[in-house]
């Protein structure tokens, strides 16, 4: 059977196994898909015995997506410019690197029915997170977008691959000033990894604004919480993300894009009493 994988350290506790084992069975696909520990520095190797053993496509996740990118013998446009990889495609006996975290967010935000076309966002943190998503949402056409990051000197490195960008809106932040407001903030930190949140002002939050965590996990997180009690009501954390860049990757490699309404009902079944899905 075709064989796929998702690549991390750790990886047992990735939902992915699970979500494209169930897109498989919905669109009759004969694959098979495990997750495979690779530990830092161990990517290379662990690729090329996937390769040797019939792998034909995987995702990538933390730590490896910048190396992902770096190893690839093709990257995408996306991957050129974000340096970092989710997805990988074997083809003509090589890797292929995409990235389709930045789509799935995106999918996400669509099916949330939240716009970025005309408003002002907010990205916040400069990693390899940010990287990955920051060009499909500069394509999406936001009125303003500015990255801020704890360290200003990454948010500005980031933001300069991005100024040939036909809508590079894309600022370096030292310093917000108290008039400073948002029609969304993403959080594309680690900072709810270590259950805290990026140090905003209070003042960001224009009226009728949605937050937007892409971490995902079963409480809300800190970044969440904290918007909730600023009054913020559209709010939601990364798990719509999660499905929707692994049905981008799915279609990658088997070339049809499965629903996702099946697999999120069932990972995630909604709560009447909660924003939150
Ligand atoms: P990733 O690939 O997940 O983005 P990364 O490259 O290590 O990981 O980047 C982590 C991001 O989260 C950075 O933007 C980091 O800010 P700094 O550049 O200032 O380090 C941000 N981050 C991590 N912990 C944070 C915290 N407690 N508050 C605010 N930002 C935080």
């Amino acid at each position: 059977m075709d064989r796929y994988a998702v690549f991390g350290y750790p990886v047992s506790h990735s939902l992915s196994p699970k979500i494209h084992r169930q897109f498989a069975l919905q669109e009759e696909q004969a694959l098979t898909y495990e997750a495979i520990e690779a530990a830092p520095g161990m990517l290379e190797d662990a690729l090329q015995s996937f390769a040797n053993s019939g792998g034909l496509g995987c995702n990538i996740t933390v730590p490896h997506k910048a190396d992902a990118a770096r190893l690839a013998a093709r990257q995408s446009d996306a991957v050129a410019l974000a340096g970092a990889a989710n997805t990988l495609c074997r083809r003509q006996g090589a890797w292929e690197a995409h990235n389709t975290d930045g789509l799935g967010l995106l999918a996400d935000l669509g099916a949330l029915k939240w716009t970025l076309a005309g408003r002002r966002i907010a990205l916040v943190g400069a990693g390899g997170a940010s990287a990955g998503v920051l060009g499909p949402l500069l394509d999406a056409g936001p009125a303003q977008l500015l990255v801020l990051n704890r360290t200003p000197a990454r948010a500005k490195e980031l933001c300069s691959r991005f100024k040939n960008h036909p809508r590079a809106y894309c600022l370096g932040w030292d310093g917000l000033t108290v008039a400073a407001q948002f029609d969304g903030i993403i959080n594309a930190t680690a900072a709810s990894l270590a259950g805290e949140r990026p140090a905003l002002p209070q003042t960001v939050w224009a009226p009728g604004a949605f937050a937007y965590d892409m971490m995902y996990a079963a409480a809300p997180t800190a970044f969440l919480a904290w918007a909730g009690a600023e009054g913020v009501q559209a709010r939601a954390d990364g798990f719509g993300m999660l499905v929707e860049q692994a049905a981008e990757a799915f279609a990658l490699w088997r070339g049809v894009r499965p629903s996702t309404a099946g697999i999120r009902a069932q990972l995630r079944p909604p709560t009447p009493s909660s924003n939150l899905r």
